[in-house]
């Protein structure tokens, strides 16, 4: 299709704005692009992150001189056939890229129509630095060298070769699971770091790019309400990461970033997940052209929709429909026998009330546990010892266990002695003047904080040499980012080392730990650094490094401890300062002292 100047009506219409902010914005335009010309292959190069060099090479359509000449030009494009945006099946429609991309950098374009002759141009700046026959297979390859190298304010904002690195690969991967018929490549320093074949099916694409792992702990979305569709991968609740950063979201094949969406995706996963967890999960939705506008972003990443609220209960539905057909949600509902053990003295004496429909069984209703769509109490009886994984912090499971001589005074313990654990969560103490309830996993959070603090002034974390050293695999992104810590990694106790390109061996772990899982720690860490300012030192985040390590330590929520475990916790608690405060400012234990209770049951 040959390429026209679009009329001023049009580009008025345009969301106006920085096309180039970084390497990965222009590469991610070039890789559209190859899309757009129907390519099979896409093969990427990059050095230095990409503000050295990006190259894009594709087999599609190819352009012809004249076409080249005016795909430099403004708002000059072959895309937008019918004047209408809301129409557009293409990703680009606005002949805004290339012209941006060859205003600040370095641009050669060669490029060949099947059965015609290749020919190439280059243009330095904004200016044309020369043209003239090329010789390549039919298709486009488009190199952008020097980008920013005469706009000094712009090359100021770039970060690091790796970060830019790491942008650049995000785009390539989220354009690659757009697309599983077209197969990928991408090499930087030219070293092959991403590949996938032509003609994937999506789940297979999906956990390619994701985490392997991704195909056992994952259900297929498809999902219909209106006239839209919503298909893709979502993650076990289970299988889950420390950042968002794993969520791929597009509209009409076009990946966008969306807080709607976002917020969409944590409503369906509310009850299944802790809150500061993730799912991983690549969702698609489909609906007609004027259902959504995808022009309002100039880097097109994000999307408008006509009706909001539409699309959030098609996400929710969706992944909520596909969770529990699963089974996995169900999975975790009791046995009638555990049923029976808590609730007796039997016969149960709930169950007149609850089949005659009498309010009394209120408290039995779905509402009052959202985890089981019929009235069946979410309990597990005392014989039960949970299942300890997130979702169990949301279920009441709840077990008891003799403290086997309690210490005969309890009074000299202001949080008192460990009577038992409630939802493999909270710690159930006695007090002299009351009750106390302990959120373990907060309480020891506060603890790893505090015992790291006092171990760096005191010159180092102490560490727990691992029998045999454990191999992490990961994306390379994430191991360059532990590596370029592992100097303070080490000050706190976790000593690691760079595996090859994808892993990384983990030596040590630091002792105050105990035995946690080294690999959930050493992924949810390199999740963590992504956030943080490169300048920025680890001490400086501490609370957040240290709340992610004790996240994966031995007291973590969903755990079921010793009664002396419990009152070990306990007693460091009340000697070490701030432990009244989780590293979020949220209480760590709450009392309620023998007269509260007493008014409880109108005792008073
Ligand atoms: N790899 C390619 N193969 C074939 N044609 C291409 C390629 N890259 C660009 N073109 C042609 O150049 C035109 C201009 O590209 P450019 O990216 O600047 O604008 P666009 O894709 O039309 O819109 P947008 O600015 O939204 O990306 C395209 O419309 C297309 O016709
Ligand atoms: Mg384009």
């Amino acid at each position: 299709m040959s390429i026209r100047r679009l009329p001023e009506h049009l580009v008025n219409r345009i969301a106006a704005g920085e096309v180039v902010e970084r390497p990965a914005s222009a590469l991610k335009e070039l890789v559209e692009n190859a899309i757009d010309a129907g390519a099979s292959r896409i093969a990427v190069s990059l050095a230095a992150g990409g503000i050295g060099r990006i190259e894009v090479t594709d087999d599609g359509c190819g352009m012809s001189p004249a076409d080249m000449a005016l795909a430099l030009e403004r708002h000059a494009t072959s895309k937008l056939p019918d004047d209408l945006i809301e129409a557009v099946s293409t990703l680009g429609f606005r002949g805004e890229a290339l012209p941006s991309i060859a205003s600040v950098a370095r641009l050669t374009m060669e490029s060949r129509v099947r059965g015609a002759d290749g020919w190439s141009l280059s243009i330095d700046n904004g200016r044309l630095a020369g043209e003239g026959p090329a010789a390549l297979p039919p298709g486009t390859r488009i190199r952008v060298e020097g980008l920013f190298e005469r706009v000094p304010a712009r090359r100021k904002f770039l970060r690091s070769d790796r970060s830019e690195y790491a942008a650049c690969l995000d785009v390539v991967k989220r354009l690659a699971m757009a697309r599983p018929d077209i197969g990928f490549t991408l090499e930087s320093e030219g070293r092959r770091t991403l590949s996938v074949q032509p003609g994937e099916d999506r789940p297979a694409r999906v956990a390619a790019l994701t985490d392997r792992g991704l195909h056992e702990n994952s259900v297929a979305v498809d999902y219909v309400r209106g006239s839209a569709r919503l298909g893709g991968v979502a993650g076990l609740p289970t299988f889950n990461r420390g950042i968002s950063d794993h969520q791929f979201l597009f509209v009409n094949g076009r990946p966008v970033k969306d807080r709607l969406l976002i917020g969409a995706v944590r409503a369906a996963y509310q009850d299944l997940l802790a809150r500061d967890r993730h799912p991983i999960l690549a969702l698609f939705i489909d609906l007609p052209g004027e259902e959504v506008d995808v022009n309002v972003h100039p880097a097109k990443t994000e999307v408008r929709f006509r009706d909001p609220a539409g699309i959030r209960g098609l996400i929710v539905g969706g992944l909520r429909h596909a969770l529990d057909e699963a089974g996995h949600r169900s999975a975790q509902r009791p046995s009638a026998s555990a049923l029976g053990n808590w609730t007796s003295p039997s016969p149960d004496p709930f169950r007149h009330s609850r089949e005659s429909g009498n309010p009394a069984s209120s408290f039995f209703t779905p509402a009052f546990f959202p985890n089981t769509e019929s009235g069946t109490p979410a309990f597990a009886g005392v014989t039960e010892h949970g299942v300890a994984d997130t979702r169990s912090a949301f279920l009441p499971h709840a077990r008891a266990e003799t403290a086997e001589a309690p210490p005969p005074n309890a009074a000299s313990f202001p949080l008192g002695v460990a009577r038992g654990q409630v939802a493999a969560t909270y710690i159930v103490a006695e007090a002299e003047d009351g009750l106390v309830l302990v959120d373990q996993h907060a309480a020891h959070e506060r603890l790893v904080l505090e015992r790291m603090r006092r171990a760096l002034a005191n010159g180092g974390v102490a560490r727990q040499v691992l029998l045999l050293p454990e191999v992490v695999e990961l994306e390379e992104p994430a191991c360059d980012r532990l590596e370029a810590r592992a100097e303070e990694l080490a000050e706190m106790g976790l000593e690691l080392e760079r595996f090859g390109a994808r892993a990384v061996l983990v030596r040590a772990t630091p002792a105050l730990l105990g035995a946690g899982d080294v690999r959930g720690l050493v992924t949810d860490l390199a999740d963590e650094l992504a956030a943080f300012d490169e300048a920025l030192s680890l001490k400086e985040k501490l609370d957040h490094v240290a709340a992610t390590m004790a996240c994966h330590g031995s007291v973590r929520a969903g755990r079921i401890l010793s009664v002396a475990e419990m009152n070990a916790l306990l007693r460091e608690m009340e000697v070490t300062p701030h432990s009244g405060q989780c590293n979020h400012g949220r209480p760590t234990w709450v009392k309620l002292a023998h007269g509260d209770i007493e008014k409880l049951f109108g005792r008073k």
